[in-house]
């Protein structure tokens, strides 16, 4: 019912107001918990610079396509993720829109815990500093009921701010917070380099093992870390573009939006793993623990005296506003079908679904074994599922993908569409096939372990 057609769908869709606005935050919806918490401990379990090679490689090869796909559905539709599919694909399509809900209600259920424990980690080393042991320090207050007050709170802004609207809440919230998250970051780098010892953070970061390039594992996870830290393969950019007006370059902004998501995560690097070297604290990022960075780094910080409390807050301020602006994404997918499948307004669609997201979260804010799970289950698989399907769609399925890339092209973008078209048809849908069967295997491995293992 709420299928818009030719004469511009649901009446009064709200747009972006600038194009700076939809840039950043869709910069915004990239740059979050993926590019410092997930980057740093999944690039020290894959050996550091040799794992960031593969990535830029994947970011590159597979990011810049598929998120130049999930913009020109949005744009050329302007409906969400379900109505998209449907529109352009019909209704077998319309469950990969389905698909992406589910994705999106799941890693926000999670992704919200551990924005928790980092609003928890700036509000206390502005208050106390960071406690003697990092690691207990993290068992206890990584899960229970300390975990969930913070999660609550934390969903609680980031409905807020959708309920807000397009223009107003996210438009505006990214504006203000991106800027200052990428100043944050840049001081905390040029701070990094002063430490004694952070030479070999360095190497280990970049001088890569050429051994560990052709790991299969080692390449699997750049790639489902390129989905992840691009908010790739569950309808976020997607959904964006869907407030855009017709005459963009996305080919740009799909470069720009990329290129700032790495320049982040690479940056968050170039503190993480100075910092960690020059502490010696390698042993607690080596493990495969999604506590890692908040293990370490306290420790680092607490260990530098004054100058690392101040820095410490900092870290985890930034980490902070880069987790609103992506949960705020996550959320978004999931309202913006709500709004247009069911015909709810945002503030009910907003707050009702939040809810929900908000109570399945207690599960991983309960066990970190739980946000373990859920994290492998749709934070790796099924954003390799999605990605897959949407190369599939964009490839085979749409009419003239190109057309739409070419819409507002400039000369500089133009003349790669073809071969863009290309890649997402031949290159795409087998190699994230593999990736997809390596995911598939490696959730088995957890899910046992879960059940398993206790
Ligand atoms: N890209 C976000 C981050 O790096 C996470 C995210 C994933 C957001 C998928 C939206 C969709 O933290």
């Amino acid at each position: 019912m709420a299928m818009g057609s030719g004469s511009g769908g649901t009446p009064a869709r709200e747009l972006f107001g600038s194009k700076w606005g939809f840039v950043l935050a869709a910069v915004g919806s990239a740059v979050g918990l993926g590019n410092m918490w997930r980057f740093s401990y999944v690039a020290a379990e894959g050996g550091g610079a040799a794992f960031v090679l593969l990535y830029i490689i994947m970011v590159i090869l597979l990011g810049i396509p598929l998120m130049l796909s999930e913009l020109v559905v949005g744009r050329k539709t302007h409906l969400s993720p379900i109505g998209a599919l449907r529109e352009l694909g019909g209704r077998g399509w319309s469950y990969l829109g389905m698909l992406f809900v589910l994705v999106g209600f799941l890693i926000l259920s999670y992704y919200s815990v551990i924005a928790g424990w980092t609003m928890r980690f700036a509000v206390e080393s502005a208050m106390t500093g960071f406690p003697g042991d990092p690691g207990d320090h993290f068992s206890e207050i990584a899960a229970g009921p300390a975990a969930i007050g913070w999660h609550l709170f934390f969903m609680a802004l980031t409905i807020g701010i959708v309920m807000i609207g397009v223009q107003k809440g996210i438009e505006r919230a990214a504006m203000l917070l991106m800027p200052t998250l990428f100043l944050i970051v840049v001081g905390l780098a040029f701070w990094a380099a002063t430490l004694d010892g952070s030479g070999a953070g360095y190497a280990y970061y970049l001088t890569p093992q050429l051994s560990e390039l052709m790991n299969p594992d080692v390449i699997r996870s750049a790639a489902s870390q390129a989905f992840f830290s691009l908010s790739l393969g569950m309808g976020a950019m997607l959904t964006f573009a869907s407030y855009l007006a017709k005459d963009e370059d996305l080919n740009e902004q799909a470069v720009t939006i990329s290129f700032a998501d790495f320049a982040v995560a690479f940056t968050a690097g170039l503190v993480v793993f100075p910092v960690i070297f020059a502490l010696g604290l390698q042993d607690s990022v080596g493990e495969s623990t999604v506590g890692a960075l908040f293990i370490a780094l306290p420790g680092a910080f607490e260990a530098m005296g004054g100058a690392g409390r101040v820095v410490g807050v900092l870290f985890f301020v930034a980490l902070a506003v880069g987790a609103i602006t992506s949960a705020i994404s996550l959320l978004e997918v999931v309202t913006s079908s709500i709004i247009d499948e069911f015909g709810l307004s945002r503030r009910r669609a907003a707050v009702s679904m939040g809810i929900l997201i908000a109570l399945l979260g207690l599960a991983s804010a309960w066990s970190t074994d739980i946000l373990g799970l859920v994290d492998q289950i749709a934070g790796e698989l099924l954003l390799a599922v999605g990605a897959l399907l949407m190369s599939i769609f964009v490839g085979w399925k749409m009419k003239d993908p190109g057309a739409e890339m070419l819409r507002g092209a400039g000369p500089r973008f133009a003349g790669a569409v073809p071969y863009v078209v290309l890649l997402v048809k031949w290159l795409l849908p087998p190699v994230i096939a593999v990736v997809v069967w390596f995911q598939f295997w490696a959730t088995l491995a957890v899910v046992r372990g879960f059940f398993g293992g206790g």
